[in-house]
């Protein structure tokens, strides 16, 4: 089955075909970073009228990328939430139209989970495996069963892990999107500098909280001692109080639930200082870590494709009044 795969949940739009025999044939994806830099962030009316500006030539591009005419695909994939409610109406409602007009099906799917298997694009892992989903809305842990079966283990209280580093970014005036700032900022700085707070919560918990080390961060460059710190150190050292929380609860997870085996998801996996640390403690504690290449980290279609073409080709279809939804569904 050969699937269009569409994704424009926040300020990325993007088109893929996936091939269940030739795999992953294209992956478009126009980013709107240039439109939000000057706020500092997205801003959602902005972000649906690139939407409509963007989907037919990033479908199109998709389409010629793969080789594909419109005929040739055998059904529809689009995200249908969580996600801004403008944004994503611009991609499902399209993708609804060409789905009526080509007569083929059409599948809503979840942005979280199409993070959460991303990595079947690069390689095969077996289920279940502990996921930990990072990304700029979310910071969450689940225990994967199959490709319909994602279990909440545990989530933040109050800001997402890309969300402390895009506001950190903004507070150290590095710009948006901040993540990819300190990430860089970062490698020339020392970790151990600063002991920004790390928030365990309870040593059984799989929540996290991220606002009280953002709080912190703030006093702490308002006071002399943060004016006259090198920036690269304070990047590092806040870049380690928030990769040894994730790091550490995602392995603690894995060995509550038993499972040896943990794959990283979302933008923020594209982390360096993450990835590097999540492979050496995994390797120590015996658990296998695996993570996709950045750009199947960030926000994709191809993720939305594949995940659309498992579901389709195992008899899933969703309706034509199939709706957006802007909360997640995985919570407590
Ligand atoms: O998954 P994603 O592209 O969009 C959402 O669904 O939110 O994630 C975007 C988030 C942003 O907060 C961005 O700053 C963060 O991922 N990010 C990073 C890095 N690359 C992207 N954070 C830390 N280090 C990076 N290298
Ligand atoms: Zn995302």
């Amino acid at each position: 089955m050969r699937v269009l795969g569409i994704e424009s949940s926040c300020d990325d739009t993007a088109a893929a075909v996936y091939d269940a025999s030739a795999g992953l044939l294209s992956n478009v994806v126009a980013s709107q970073v240039s439109v939000h830099e000057a706020y500092g962030g997205v801003v959602p009316e902005l972000a649906s009228r690139e939407h409509i500006r963007s989907i037919v030539p990033v479908v199109e591009q998709a389409l010629a990328a793969a080789g594909s005419c419109q005929g040739e695909i055998d059904g529809i994939a689009a995200t249908a939430g969580p996600g801004l409610i403008g944004s994503l109406l611009v991609g499902l409602c399209f993708a609804k139209s060409l789905a009526y007009a080509l007569k083929k099906p059409i599948l809503g799917v979840d942005h979280l989970e199409a993070h959460l298997f991303a990595i079947f694009l690069e390689r095969q892992v077996d289920f279940p495996y502990v996921a930990l989903l990072v990304s700029g809305g979310h910071t969450s842990l689940f225990r994967v069963e199959g490709f319909d079966k994602v279990v909440f283990l545990g989530g933040t209280r109050d800001d997402a892990a890309g969300e402390a580093f895009d506001k950190a970014a903004k507070q150290m005036g590095l710009g948006y999107p901040g993540g990819v700032a300190i990430d860089r900022l970062a490698r020339d700085g020392d970790r151990a500098c600063f002991p920004f707070p790390r928030a365990w919560l309870s040593q059984e918990s799989a929540d996290f909280s991220f606002s009280g080390l953002k709080t912190a961060l703030r006093v702490f460059l308002s006071s002399a001692e943060g004016k006259a710190a090198r920036q690269e150190d304070i990047a590092a050292s806040f870049q380690e109080a928030i990769v040894e929380v994730l790091v550490g609860k995602t392995l603690a997870a894995a060995k509550r639930e038993r499972i040896p085996r943990v794959v990283l998801a979302g933008g923020v996996s594209a982390n360096s200082r993450l990835r590097a640390k999540a492979d050496e403690d995994g390797n120590r504690a015996g658990i296998e870590v695996h993570f996709p290449s950045r750009a199947l980290c960030t926000d994709n279609a191809a993720m939305v494709a594949f995940l659309g073409e498992r579901r389709m080709s195992a008899g899933h279809a969703s309706g034509l009044d199939l709706n957006v939804y802007a909360a997640s569904r995985f919570s407590r």
